[in-house]
């Protein structure tokens, strides 16, 4: 029945290509083309490839043509190789190499093969790299893979890559599946933020996150709006009485054998299937943006899934607070006072920040299935975009805590950077009648909003991750296409295998 209403994409967003590891010299890999990652200014590195190609390479350095940029490509053929063709794909100098840009230098390789139409890829993973760099390698060659083109009523056009070959020159095996595994987790993410509001209502959201969630040692189960009435999350039913569709709460539990009983870890989502505003309405100009309300539950499901093939020997939860923000004769008012299930009642001053209204109920439901340890991720504050621009996330949380994400997040190649939590910050959301105010005005509003979230976790230690810029590609660049991105996948994960390093 959800199927048959909300409809499902008619083709698929991507393809998880075939990898497998070669113990082939570059020549002799048999595929449509050959992609080799340089660094910049390593002349002597290209002078190899240099030979094969009758001296085009360095003709292009000399030329200026090429010179191994973050991203910057160049083709030539090879000859006497078995394949045809070879691609050059620049990471920068060696010195300011990283994850980063070695996963973006496997997205704009993969989009220029797809371009091209050639299904057979062979890859050489350059002498020196570590395990980190291949795998996000591979991660960017599974993200370059991924198209907005499901709700196309044909294929035409569309083009996939089918197989990766690479070459490294020590053992790969678990850096290729590991990239592998997140890269194809953080598209089906992307597949679900992109997905417009009409095909995705909350219910429809969690059905689709228990399929990815189809995996070992995972279980899960969803609250209705009776059960989320006996436990009084007024702050979840406020936030999804204005819609049609009522919400949900997706709560997943991945509980491996061999785990300890503590830490525990919960990942908490926000879920909004799409942002309105409610009463309190946003302009329309870029509103068709806000289907990507949910990028933070897509995000935290997506990490679990990663979590749990990986098998990560350490209990993980996901909760993902599901609604869609409406106005209607049945929606909430500013100047409502909600009642949320720790207690604290909000006044509503605007209806607009439903994000961290969802999020306290959520919040405070994981400290009840005995978290030890939260991360929350949200597309939560247009002041993050102000403070920190379109690609970096915004982290906040617990002293300790927060430094462990800001590490993962490092390792990850993904951009995060703390921002300040004072008391004072609580004195803004002060309220005549109310515990607290939901809405405290534009100073400080990413840093406020991340207080309101702090009410609700008593003393476990917890972070806040605000994607609301990052979550989004505007513009599309050489190693990414417009819209979801699917950040902060590849950090989660990264901070469940840090288990035990470091954490407070
Ligand atoms: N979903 C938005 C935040 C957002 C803005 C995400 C732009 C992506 C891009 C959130 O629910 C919201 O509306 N926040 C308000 C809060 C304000 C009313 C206190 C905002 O940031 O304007
Ligand atoms: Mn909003
Ligand atoms: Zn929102």
């Amino acid at each position: 029945m959800l199927s048959g209403r909300m409809g499902r994409p008619m083709q698929r967003a991507f393809q998880i290509p075939e990898f497998m590891a070669t113990g082939s010299k570059p020549s002799d890999i048999d595929a449509d083309v050959i992609v080799i990652p340089v660094f910049q200014g390593d002349a002597a590195e290209s002078d190899i490839w240099d030979a094969a190609c009758d001296g085009d390479i360095l003709a292009s350095y000399q030329r200026g043509a090429f010179s191994a940029k973050p991203c910057e490509q160049l083709s030539a053929q090879p000859s006497g190789w078995r394949s045809r063709r070879l691609l050059l794909v620049g990471v920068g100098p060696r010195a300011g190499f990283s994850s980063e840009l070695a996963r973006r230098a496997g997205a704009c390789a993969a989009l220029t093969c797809r371009l091209q139409r050639r299904a057979r890829v062979g890859v050489v993973v350059p002498e020196g790299w570590q395990d980190d760099a291949i795998e996000s390698l591979v991660e960017g060659l599974v993200l370059g893979n991924y198209d907005n083109g499901h709700h196309k009523s044909t294929e035409e056009g569309r083009f996939f890559i089918s197989r990766v070959e690479i070459a490294a020159p020590g053992d790969a095996t678990q850096a290729v599946a590991r990239g592998q595994r997140i890269g194809e987790a953080a598209n089906a993410a992307r597949v679900l933020i992109n997905e417009p509001g009409n095909h995705l209502n909350p219910s429809e959201l969690v059905a689709r996150a228990q399929q990815m969630l189809a995996v070992p040692d995972v279980t899960t189960e969803v609250l209705d709006e009776s059960r989320m009435k006996e436990l009084g999350m007024g702050l979840l039913l406020g936030v999804g009485q204005g819609s049609a569709s009522p919400p949900r709460l997706l709560v997943a539990r991945y509980e491996p054998q061999d785990a300890p009983a503590s830490p525990v870890l919960a990942l908490v989502g926000k879920g909004i299937t799409f942002d309105t505003g409610g009463i309190s309405i946003k302009p329309s100009e870029g509103l068709e943006r806000m289907k990507d309300d949910m990028a933070g539950g897509a995000t935290v499901v997506a990490a679990l899934r990663s979590i749990a093939l990986e098998q990560v020997p350490l209990r993980v939860l996901a909760l993902v607070p599901a609604a869609e923000n409406m106005l209607s004769g049945g929606a909430i008012r500013p100047g409502d006072v909600l009642r949320g299930a720790s207690g604290l009642t909000v006044e509503v001053n605007n209806t607009d920040a439903e994000g961290r209204l969802i999020l306290g109920d959520a919040l405070w439901y994981a400290t009840q299935l005995s978290a030890t340890h939260i991360i929350d991720v949200a597309t939560l504050t247009g002041a993050i975009v102000v403070a920190l621009g379109k690609t970096t996330t915004g982290l906040f949380g617990t002293d300790g805590w927060r430094e462990v994400i800001q590490a993962a997040a490092q390792r990850a190649g993904e951009r995060v950077w703390p921002m300040p939590l004072f008391d004072d910050d609580r004195e803004a959301l002060k309220s005549e009648i109310a515990d607290m105010l939901n809405s405290p005005g534009r100073a400080g509003g990413a840093n406020t909003a991340a207080m309101f979230l702090k009410q609700f976790v008593g003393t476990t230690a917890w972070a806040h991750l605000d994607i609301a810029g990052s979550a989004w590609a505007e513009d599309v660049r050489p190693w990414a296409i417009k819209g979801a991105t699917g950040v902060m996948t590849r950090t989660l994960v990264e901070v469940a295998r840090s288990l035990g390093k470091n954490w407070p």
